[in-house]
Formats: structure tokens, C-alpha cells, sequence
């Protein structure tokens, strides 16, 4: 089962993942994180550029991307290489080098999922990986149906998340159409998986992927077939658990040796 910390707001669940971040890499100075985007993962950014003012030097960190759109010119400001630049390598102080965004070229994009599946390989995998969840239950941009074994290849976005990322866009028509994200089964791969929900919108999407059958209709459920999964939400986005009171439980009595 995965475990699930419920925290009472964004940012203790982001300082908490932080801190345990920045004792991986106090440990492992050349240790890889697997990045989201979107408004979720911020929180955990923010603090990590915190752990690195008070002296946590993230330069030997590689970070691997989930996903990105397809057709967007990459020094588009909603590009996924260029959010990932504004607000993870730049404000954490990475070596530019060290992180990799799939390639959403569209002149080469048969090619391009390959070509990070073979790059992940080469590296030797991500250590911790940062998940969001989309209210239609994605995972990277694995939208619902996707299969539980897929490898990074490109996806057409739903509806529902095309609606949801127009927020980031002048116009809705102007989200992509399509996108190129690492598959459930590359995500499943890396050590540690820490899946963040913040928020009223996600405590119904959160509950099904943690609670309910692990099915390819909430891709996020497949977080429970992965022997480390962490589950950090906040308490807004914690009103539909059946078992909150056991997971608060097992929280409190946890040995503090056991880290997340
Ligand atoms: C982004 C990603 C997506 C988001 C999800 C939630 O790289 O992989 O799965 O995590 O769409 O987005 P937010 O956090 O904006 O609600």
C-alpha cells in the first residue's frame, strides 16, 4: 500500500518532500529526480530553493521531465523545457546539462519517445520521481486507457486536461493537441514515486487512484503496484478517503528512521 501523509497545507507537504530530497542528495550528491510541471509540484520547489539557500548544493543533480508538448516550439513560455527551466533548474541551481525534457518536435517525434527511453536506460533510472495528478486521474500525460506497461511515446490529450491547462495559455485553443510523456510502466520504474494532490478539485481523483482498483480508466492508481509509492495530500484534497484515519495513524506512529 502506498503510504499517505496528509499535511495541512501546500507548502508543509512541499517542505516535507523538500527535506527529504535534500537528504537524498546530501547523501548522494549525483542523485536523479524525475520532475513534474503544472501548479502541484511548486510548493516542493520553493522549498528546495530554500534547502539551497541555507547551503544544499543541488549542481550535481540530474532531473529527468515527464512530459511535454508536442508542436510547441521549445522557447514557447508554456513549453515544458522552458517551465522546466523558470522553475526548477534555475531557481535550484542544476547544471542545465543534467536535465533532460522529451522532445517535442514535431519533425522528429516517431523517434522521440525511443530516444528518452534509451537516454533513462543509459542513466540508469530516476531515483525519486514527483508526480501531480489530473482530475481526469492522469499521471505524466498518461490519460485515461492508457496502459499500464506503456513506455514514453506520444499521447492526444483529453478534453478535460486541455480545459484544465488553458489556465496557462491566452486561449484554450491554443493548449496542444498532443503530447510526448513517459509511460506508466517508465514512471513504475523509478525507486521512489511521491504523488502530490493539493486541493478540494483532487480529493475525489486522489481517492479512486489510492482506494480504488487499480485500473488504466485512473491511470494514477498505478502508484499501487509500485513497492515505494509516498502519497502526499493536503487536507482539502484529503475529504474522500475512506481510511484517512488510519493513514494519520500510521503517520504519527511511524519510526523516524524510516524517512518517507
Ligand atoms: C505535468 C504532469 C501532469 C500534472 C497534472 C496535474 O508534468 O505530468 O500529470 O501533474 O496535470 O497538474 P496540476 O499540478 O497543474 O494540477
Amino acid at each position: 500500500m502506498a503510504e499517505v501523509v496528509i499535511v495541512d497545507s501546500p507548502a508543509t507537504g512541499g517542505a516535507l518532500v523538500a527535506r527529504h530530497i535534500a537528504t537524498q542528495v546530501r547523501h548522494s550528491s549525483d542523485f536523479t529526480l524525475g520532475v513534474a510541471t503544472g501548479s502541484t509540484p511548486l510548493p516542493v520547489y520553493a522549498a528546495l530553493a530554500r534547502e539551497r539557500s541555507d547551503g544544499l548544493d543541488l549542481s550535481g543533480v540530474s532531473a529527468f521531465a515527464l512530459d511535454e508538448y508536442v508542436g510547441l516550439p521549445r522557447d514557447h513560455p508554456e513549453s515544458y523545457h522552458s517551465v522546466i527551466h523558470r522553475e526548477v533548474t534555475e531557481p535550484l541551481g542544476l547544471d542545465p546539462s543534467l536535465v533532460r525534457v522529451p522532445d517535442g518536435d514535431e519533425a522528429t517525434i516517431a523517434t522521440a519517445g525511443e530516444r528518452y527511453e534509451t537516454e533513462l536506460d543509459a542513466h540508469g533510472g530516476v531515483g525519486l520521481q514527483l508526480l501531480g495528478i489530473g482530475t481526469d486521474g492522469h499521471v505524466g500525460f498518461n490519460e485515461p486507457g492508457s496502459s499500464l506497461a506503456s513506455l514514453t511515446r506520444i499521447k492526444t490529450l483529453t478534453a478535460r486536461t486541455r480545459a484544465d491547462n488553458a489556465r496557462f495559455f491566452d486561449t484554450p485553443e491554443q493548449v496542444p493537441t498532443h503530447c510526448i510523456t513517459q509511460g506508466i510502466g517508465t514512471i513504475l520504474r523509478a525507486q521512489h514515486l511521491v504523488l502530490l494532490a493539493f486541493g478540494a478539485g483532487k480529493a475525489d481523483v486522489i481517492a479512486r487512484a489510492v482506494e480504488g482498483p487499480v485500473t488504466a480508466t485512473i491511470p494514477g492508481s498505478c502508484i499501487q503496484l509500485h513497492p515505494h509509492a509516498t502519497v502526499v495530500v493536503d487536507e482539502a484534497a484529503a475529504t474522500r478517503f475512506e481510511r484517512a484515519d488510519y493513514y494519520r495513524w500510521v503517520y504519527e506512529h511511524k519510526p523516524a528512521w524510516q524517512g518517507l
